[in-house]
């Protein structure tokens, strides 16, 4: 089936949300098409709050969350990016406010607001309540607010169609192409239907599922950075990929960092708050890479709880009306996951693999480009987590993902809209979903071959013990030489399903090629990359090394071999590369 449109949206998190939000205010006729119902997208999964420098409990300034967005970064954030953030998370905070996001408050009735990692007043002072919350369901809230604003305007969801390729007219995106629409699978019947439209959004979150323990759900394989990455779209800064230091012990799930905002401590083995000795100033509200790298070496040096590999955050001192009002939950995660009464005793928590600082690299105005000259790709968008603009840098903080999807969701669909109302419609060959339905039909069925759960699990593995907290040449060396074996494998894998209603057996091994992908650059940037940066941490360069690696990685797909990588200047406008302490 084609069904022709002036937008599309792909994905339904908190940035393709806000792009439709803004493109049904333009009047631009828009389909949305999420693989879940658009309520489940992951931005429902972020707890502890977005940032704007309100000011509503301390004093603070824009300028301040810029430079701490900066410094977070480790100075890789484009600080045009950086400055764009800070200024417009107050407008946007404010809007959804007037949406009706029902934010904790005040006792005088304004947006309550809590401390969080990183976040600093007079650059770099000390803490500042600069997170805005609803408890610790902040994202649940934005995702709610959004649908229901898109439902009110009149927005064209199409739930449950699994995107599965981007169309180009005149080649790929690597190739000059120009956006022309998608191919989706509906996953009812299986039936492919290719959407025609002028402009495309990829906002389709990140890559957790390729690390073991992580706190993203089970959907998120990196759909629409890979199906860019095979269309010529190189992807920017893969190997900065965020360990949140909460995630609950063995199994990941995140336990905000407001529990540290709100004042708890994490313990090691002997009681002590081992922060001090690593960051004593913000102790537990250090940056995240920070914290995780703490966790690791205390652990390392047999100071995990027991001896084993894990460490406490206790919240156990601030009281009932705190937790309720403020983390319930997160405490509930704890009973219900573990056994554990936050009340009364620590939770065992570990670093988890959470967020991509890295994706498919975009301007200012979320136009995706192609090449460190910064060459657009005609028609092609992409923001949120699976966008990198790059205003992360090498580490984001915490809080800084909510107001990224929102800012640079809001500019999408601005964007979008320009862009649509002055293009013609793109032609679209009758046959443009051939390649991926040949696709398709080869492997549904296809019963003799390797089940893709073991190769899942051996990638999350590889990725949790090579790719992780900690680097080195020869953990790197393996896990490039080792996901391209799994790749291999990945070439005859089996599908036993061979029905076309709700084969989940077939999408999930396709969203494992996705993986495989992702996984694949991640590791290859890595290894190049031989510097110590943010979430990077290579043990064999423990240094920063502005004069050698002050630039973005650009990896691109090279069918059968390793990625090509280039590297693209950082935009520095008004901080200078300083040495990071907290
Ligand atoms: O810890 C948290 O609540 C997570 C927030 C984030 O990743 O921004």
């Amino acid at each position: 089936m084609r069904i022709e449109t002036d937008a599309v949206v792909v994905g339904a998190g908190g940035a393709a949300l806000w792009a439709a939000l803004e493109l049904a205010r333009e009047g631009v006729p828009t389909a949305v098409l999420t693989k879940l119902y658009p309520t489940r997208s992951h931005t429902g999964a972020a707890q502890g709050g977005v940032c704007a420098a309100l000011g509503n409990l301390e004093e603070d300034h824009w300028e301040w969350h810029m430079f701490d967005t900066v410094k977070g970064g480790d100075y890789l954030s484009d600080q045009d990016a950086a400055e764009v953030l800070a200024r417009e998370a107050i407008e946007r905070v404010v809007e959804l406010e007037h949406m009706g996001l029902p934010f904790n408050r005040t006792p005088d009735g304004r947006i309550d607001q809590r401390r969080f990692g990183g976040h600093t007043r007079d650059f770099g002072e000390g803490p500042v309540k600069r997170s805005c919350f609803a408890a610790d369901r902040t994202g649940h809230m934005i995702l709610q607010t959004l649908y229901q604003q898109c439902i009110k305007a009149g927005v064209r969801f199409y739930d449950e169609y699994h995107v599965v390729d981007l169309v180009f007219e005149g080649g790929d995106a690597g190739d000059g192409g120009r956006a022309a629409g998608v191919v989706a699978y509906r996953i009812a019947d299986g039936e492919l239907h290719t959407f025609r439209a002028k402009a495309v959004l990829i906002a389709t979150g990140g890559y957790g599922r390729a690390w073991r323990i992580t706190s993203n759900a089970y959907t998120l394989a990196g759909d629409g950075m890979a199906m860019a990455y095979r269309r010529g779209v190189p992807l920017e800064d893969m190997e900065f990929y965020q360990f949140h230091p909460t995630g609950i012990y063995g199994i990941g799930i995140l336990l905000s960092e407001a529990a540290r905002g709100e004042g708890g401590y994490l313990t090691n083995r002997d009681g002590e708050r081992f922060m001090e000795r690593y960051a004593p100033r913000l102790m537990e509200l250090a940056p995240r890479d920070m914290v995780s790298r703490a966790i690791y070496l205390e652990v390392r040096d047999g100071r995990g709880i027991g001896g084993r590999d894990y460490v406490h955050l206790d919240v156990s001192h601030l009281g009932r009306k705190v937790i309720e009002e403020k983390l319930p939950d997160i405490t509930d995660f704890a009973r219900i996951y573990l056994g554990v009464e936050p009340l009364k005793e620590p939770v065992p928590i570990q670093p988890t693999a959470h967020y991509a600082m890295g994706g498919i690299p975009t301007d200012l105005a979320t136009r995706v480009i192609r090449d460190p000259e910064g060459t657009v790709v005609p028609g092609l968008f992409a923001a949120g987590e699976a966008a990198c603009v790059s205003v992360h840098g090498a580490n984001r903080l915490g809080t800084n993902s909510l107001v990224d999807l929102l800012v640079f969701g809001r500019r999408a669909g601005i964007g979008m809209a320009a862009y649509a109302r002055g293009a013609a419609m793109p032609e679209v060959a009758p046959d443009a979903d051939e390649p991926v339905r040949a696709e398709i039909e080869g492997l549904r069925g296809r019963r003799s071959g390797e089940r893709p759960q073991a190769i899942r699990a051996e990638l999350g593995l590889l990725m949790d013990a090579n790719v992780g907290v900690f680097r080195d040449e020869a953990l790197l060396s393996e896990a490039v030489r080792r996901i391209a074996e799994l790749r291999d494998r990945y070439a005859a894998v089996a599908v036993q399903d061979a029905g076309t209603t709700f084969n989940t057996d077939l999408l999930e091994t396709r969203e494992l090629g996705y993986l495989l992908d992702c996984a694949e650059a991640t590791a290859a940037s890595a290894l190049a990359r031989k510097e110590s940066r943010g979430a990077h941490s290579r043990e064999d360069y423990p240094e920063r090394d502005d004069a050698g690696w002050l630039a973005h990685t650009m990896a691109y797909r090279r069918e059968g071999e390793q990625p090509e990588l280039r590297y693209r200047p950082v935009t520095i406008t008004r901080f200078g590369p300083k040495p990071r302490t907290y």
